[in-house]
């Protein structure tokens, strides 16, 4: 099977309750984790590229590496392995032009740090290049707070997405699905300690999503296809090996799963997740490291770390996004 869009995926995921995976990719164990889960679990697939990942790998490789993953599920298991290849927080047009005349399906396009009219603007441009392409583009409403490649926003300066301004944006931009800010934020540490409680093991429960936001967003906008970005859980389990085995992230907190589950139950489609897989590949590795301290074969460390991703990604297509099956 050819690379697909996210147009069909999205189209079966609002109407059967659940939500598509869109997975960060940066190298071949990465991508062998996550396309090994979705073929077992029969799961179509939405792998992203940052432009931090297309700078780290190159193009040509990550899109050599999905091709191959393609092929495998083919061969291996006679399976047609329905990936779309996205581009994840693009900023300029040229970027997006580039992704989108180097092969991928799908483009985010991240003005959301402009003016509404400029967000506007920069969109427009990229969905109607996109359109005449065969390629679908991701819009973006409302800031949120972290890290992506080199820009950081700091907490006090994200913002909700604002629910009046929805249907503007999507009627004038033309964009097929709409990230929104609703307490989501990206990298492992998305919430401070004073913003958080403590549970009885200490540790820290996070304030809840704002689904009043994404109710109002859906109801204005029926039928169409809501993304969450910043969607890691940050599973303490991996956060307590790193931090036993060398490393350092105290009070590490993501996006409990329940509320995603609860999201992609309504007009929630696409589910961004990538600090989860750094934390599992990382937890692998720093435990791999500190038991074998005389290994120096990079396979036997990435071989765990690989198998470790793909048990995360698994458990995310089942008990998270509920798409298990719908490929
Ligand atoms: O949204 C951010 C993603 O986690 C990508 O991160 O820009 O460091 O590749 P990156
Ligand atoms: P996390 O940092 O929560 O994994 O978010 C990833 C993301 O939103 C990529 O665009
Ligand atoms: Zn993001």
């Amino acid at each position: 099977m050819a690379l697909v869009t996210s147009t069909q995926m999205f189209k079966k995921a609002y109407d059967g309750g659940y939500a598509i995976g869109a997975f960060n990719v940066n190298n071949m164990e990465i991508i062998q984790g996550i396309t090994e889960a979705a073929m077992e679990e029969k799961a179509p697939l939405i792998l992203q590229v940052s432009s931090g990942a297309r700078k780290y790998a190159k193009h040509v490789y990550l899109m050599k590496l999905i091709e191959a993953a393609i092929a495998d599920a083919e061969q291996s298991a006679g399976f047609d392995l329905p990936i779309c290849v996205h581009l994840d927080h693009g900023d300029t047009f040229e970027l997006c032009k580039s992704c989108i005349d180097g092969g991928f399906t799908s483009v985010m396009i991240d003005g959301s740090s402009k003016s509404f009219e400029d967000n506007i603007k920069l969109t427009r441009q990229v969905v109607e290049y996109a359109h005449d392409h065969g390629v679908v583009v991701e819009g973006e409403l409302g800031t949120l707070a972290g890290v992506e490649d080199d820009v950081k926003v700091a907490a006090e300066d994200s913002s909700y997405t604002r629910p009046e301004e929805v249907e503007e944006f999507v009627s004038r931009t033309g964009v097929d699905s709409l990230a929104i800010a609703i307490g989501t934020s990206h990298g492992a540490y998305k919430f401070t300690a004073a913003q958080c409680t403590r549970n009885a093991d200490g540790i820290l429960v996070p304030p809840p999503l704002r689904f009043d936001i994404l109710d109002e967003v859906s109801k204005r906008l029926p039928g169409f296809p809501i993304v969450l970005h910043g969607s890691s859980s940050v599973p303490q389990e991996f956060v307590k090996i790193i931090n036993e085995n060398g490393g350092k992230m105290p009070d590490a907190v993501g996006i409990p799963e329940a509320q995603l589950r609860q999201a992609a139950r309504g007009a929630v489609c696409k589910i961004n997740i990538d600090s989860d897989l750094r934390l599992a590949m990382t937890a692998s590795i720093r435990q791999y490291m500190a038991e074998h301290p005389d290994h120096f074969d990079p396979r036997q460390y990435l071989k765990p770390a690989r198998a470790n991703i793909k048990a995360l990604v698994k458990h995310k297509l089942v008990d998270v996004l509920g798409c298990n099956g719908k490929a």
